[in-house]
């Protein structure tokens, strides 16, 4: 077994190697003077079983690319088995046609990444559980469920708490943490008048002097965070903790969390954000590192990965 690292998050690749005591493949990924992007493997690795990890954040375009470059170039160099470990997934909510004549890019990224020659994929919180059947092989969908759970009886000591989905579509993750923690559940009913804008149209269930945990998948230009924050306090609540996975955090998001309601973000690693959040003391960033290396270490022994989530 084999572990190759893309260049779009390369201390999380480390973290995941040191865990797994394996050196990363020695690689040089480079691009060309107009962009385009060069992969070269520079040891043997024909017979193996390799894992690629490389998150499909910005610049998604290059990174999805240079996934795929990588999973062409251990094809073509013989590895037996080839795993595409992709933590954040981009081009996922784009999972269905929600208003005619548009492209459904979660379909098309699972076509490419087949078509390269992978034949499993691992990922974490993945935006829509059944992107898993867009692929004709297995897929493995981490969650972060048990992180959060961990850090929240460790360090939110409340009897009055409250998992709150920002959205319909993040009732089933945030139902999954409520059960963990034993806490109520509230579903904010959240419309979009257009792309990129959200807007809070109620709140179902009862907030009134609750400590709020926010959970989402995602949290992109932060306004709808920022939004079901205001609009919990307005209901009120008497805090707001937010737990997302993936942090897309663009434009002025991190800007917008400092000057928001919330009282603390909790993200992953899954994207490198370090350098952008650094002396941020709003913002806490989990490790995802010790469940991936978990993972895959029982995907390489043909062991039980739904059994981590128990
Ligand atoms: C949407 O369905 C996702 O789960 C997130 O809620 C969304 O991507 C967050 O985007 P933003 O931060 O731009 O409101």
């Amino acid at each position: 077994m084999k572990i190759l690292s893309g260049t779009s998050n390369p201390s999380l690749s480390k973290s995941i190697s040191k865990h797994l005591k394996l050196k990363l493949v020695n690689t040089n990924i480079k691009k060309f003077a107009d962009g385009e992007i060069y992969v070269e493997i520079n040891e043997n690795i024909r017979g193996n079983s390799v894992f690629v990890i490389q998150s499909t954040a910005t610049p998604a375009n290059d990174n999805l690319m240079e996934l795929l470059l990588c999973i062409d170039a251990l094809r073509r160099s013989s590895a037996k088995n080839i795993t595409a470990v992709i933590p954040y997934f981009g081009y996922a909510r784009q999972d269905r046609k929600v208003v005619p004549r548009t492209s459904i890019s979660a379909k098309l990224v699972s076509n490419l990444i087949t078509n390269a020659g992978a034949h499993r994929v691992v990922t974490v919180d993945l935006h829509a559980g059944q992107i898993q059947g867009f692929f004709d092989m297995p897929v493995d969908n981490l969650f972060t469920t048990p992180i959060f759970a961990r850090y929240i009886k460790k360090n939110i000591k409340s009897k009055n708490l409250i998992c709150v989905s920002p959205d319909a579509g993040g009732i089933e993750r945030t139902r999954g943490l409520a059960t963990k923690i034993n806490a109520d559940l509230a579903i904010i009913d959240k419309r979009r008048p257009e792309p990129g804008k959200s807007k809070v149209m109620s709140i179902v269930g009862n907030v009134q002097n609750k400590d709020c945990i926010i959970v989402d998948d995602i949290i992109d230009s932060g306004g709808t965070i920022v939004n079901a924050a205001d609009a919990l306090i307005k209901q009120g609540a008497k805090d707001v903790h937010v737990f997302v996975t993936h942090a897309v955090l663009s434009g002025n998001a991190i800007d917008k969390i400092k000057k928001s309601k919330i009282k603390k973000l909790i993200i992953t690693d899954s994207i490198n954000n370090t350098a952008r959040i650094k002396n941020i003391n709003k913002i806490q960033v989990l490790s995802i590192a010790p469940l991936m290396a978990e993972a895959i270490k029982r995907i390489s022994n043909s062991t039980s990965v739904s059994s981590l989530f128990n």
